[in-house]
């Protein structure tokens, strides 16, 4: 492996996009997923027209960049973690790495990530895109579940390497319960919650837009959004949380912020707020009439829905990532009800046997870890840095004699590491 050049990781995300080389810990870039273009007029003036032929397509800004530049229109390639427009999406590319990671894709094999139940054929446009448009020498296109289980081998509490566990995937556009057997993603079993970070930046901006007067109304879901992200948390008891609250005031907060046109200071007052946004988790209800299944819920439900012998080790093994996920408490508060469900649940077959049959305990233990936040790019990183990874990346002379449908599948790798 001398002499080789490290891979590039990239984790395309709904909101953010984080980017980086194998064997770091932590992305270089987190950009956001948006791209601005010119939405040029099909008719008007020729002249112009002629003048800006062959150089209209490299005029566009990714990132925070795309939100600054005005006349362009500000598009996201990515919704609910699929690819939506894969033109924007290799636009997108092409500035991740020329302009940010500064990487000639010829001289670097790419690790890049797709979401649960990505279908086979956006498999072959992105092996088009990477090996056609930027003709890169390897490429490896990873299921982000698998990912984020192989980041959580960073965690003390975790004293075997398995490929086996259940992610809550949390991030700002979709939440996702993916159960996952010796790395291989059980398909039939996962499922998605219409509740992720977006929900709860609503969900708190509608809370202060009925209070609080003072926040400029252009800035309310920027204002909501820092909040959350500064002062949320989870709380064991909501009922026990609103008398702490009203017994001492030590517990709201200040949040000051900044008037963007006239520059004058705002103050905010934060209480309920902390504790309230992301007990949506739990309590859905608060937020959407129409979805009421609380987080644990639908994991004890996926984990049931799987072949009975792997239960146990899911249940073992439930590993939290995505930045939503990043509350205090939230591990303890899901592993908490989680292991209710579960010994109601023994406590029941055991009665309606007649005290015949004592079932075995069941361990439930969820993973909290400090790479968390980026866990399927750290997830990344660490296997694109493996030799194994260079054994199961599709090469470009692969790809030239077979074809794009090469990249349909991806083996299963790094349990042996
Ligand atoms: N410390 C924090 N506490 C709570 N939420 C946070 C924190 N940091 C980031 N977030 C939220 O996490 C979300 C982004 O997470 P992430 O980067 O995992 O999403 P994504 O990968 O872009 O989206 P998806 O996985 O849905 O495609 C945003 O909603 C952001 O507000
Ligand atoms: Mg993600």
């Amino acid at each position: 492996m001398t002499g080789r050049l490290p891979a590039c990781v990239i984790d395309v995300g709904t909101g953010y996009t984080k980017l980086g080389f194998a064997a770091n810990k932590e992305p270089q870039f987190i950009i956001p997923s948006a791209i601005a273009i010119k939405e040029s007029a099909k008719v008007g003036d020729q002249s112009a027209r002629r003048l800006t032929k062959g150089v209209e397509d490299l005029d566009f800004f990714i990132g925070d960049e795309a939100f600054d530049a005005t006349g362009y229109a500000v598009k996201y390639p990515v919704r609910h973690g699929l690819v939506e427009d894969w033109d924007l999406m290799e636009r997108f590319l092409e500035q991740c790495i020329f302009k940010y990671l500064r990487a000639e894709p010829e001289d670097h094999y790419f690790l890049l990530t797709e979401p649960p139940l990505n279908t086979p054929e956006n498999r072959e446009y992105t092996a088009e895109i990477m090996f056609e448009s930027f003709n890169v020498p390897g490429l490896y296109i990873a299921v982000q579940a698998v990912l984020a289980l192989a980041a959580s081998w960073a965690s003390r509490s975790v004293s075997e390497r398995t490929l086996t566990g259940i992610v809550v995937d949390s991030g700002d556009g979709v939440t996702h319960v993916i159960p996952v057997a010796e790395g291989y993603v059980i398909g039939s079993c996962i499922k998605h919650i219409p509740i992720a970070g977006r929900n709860i930046t609503y969900f708190i901006q509608s809370l202060l837009r009925e209070r609080e007067i003072g926040i400029p109304p252009e800035q309310s879901l920027e204002t909501a959004k820092a909040i959350k992200e500064r002062y949320c948390y989870i709380c064991p008891d909501i009922a026990k949380e609103f008398a702490k609250y009203d017994s001492d005031s030590k517990w709201m907060k200040k949040f000051e912020g900044m008037n963007s046109i006239t520059k004058q200071p705002f103050v905010v007052d934060v209480g309920y707020e902390r504790f309230l946004g992301p007990e949506i988790f739990f309590h859905p209800e608060f937020s959407n009439p129409d979805f009421t299944t609380p987080l644990s819920e639908i994991v004890d439900t996926v984990i049931q829905n799987c072949p009975i012998d792997v239960r146990r080790p899911l249940y073992n093994n439930i590993v939290l990532s995505g930045g939503s996920t990043m509350f205090r408490d939230f591990g303890r508060r899901l592993q908490r009800d989680i292991k209710r469900t579960v010994d109601i649940r023994l406590q029941t077959s055991e009665t309606l046997s007649g005290g015949r049959i004592k079932p075995k305990p069941i361990d439930v233990h969820v993973i909290s870890h400090h790479m968390q936040r980026y866990a399927v790019w750290f997830g990344g990183s660490m296997l694109a840095s493996t030799p194994e990874f260079y054994q199961v990346c599709h090469t470009k002379a692969d790809y030239e004699e077979y074809g794009p449908s090469i990249c349909r599948h991806n083996p299963v790798f790094g349990t042996m590491t």
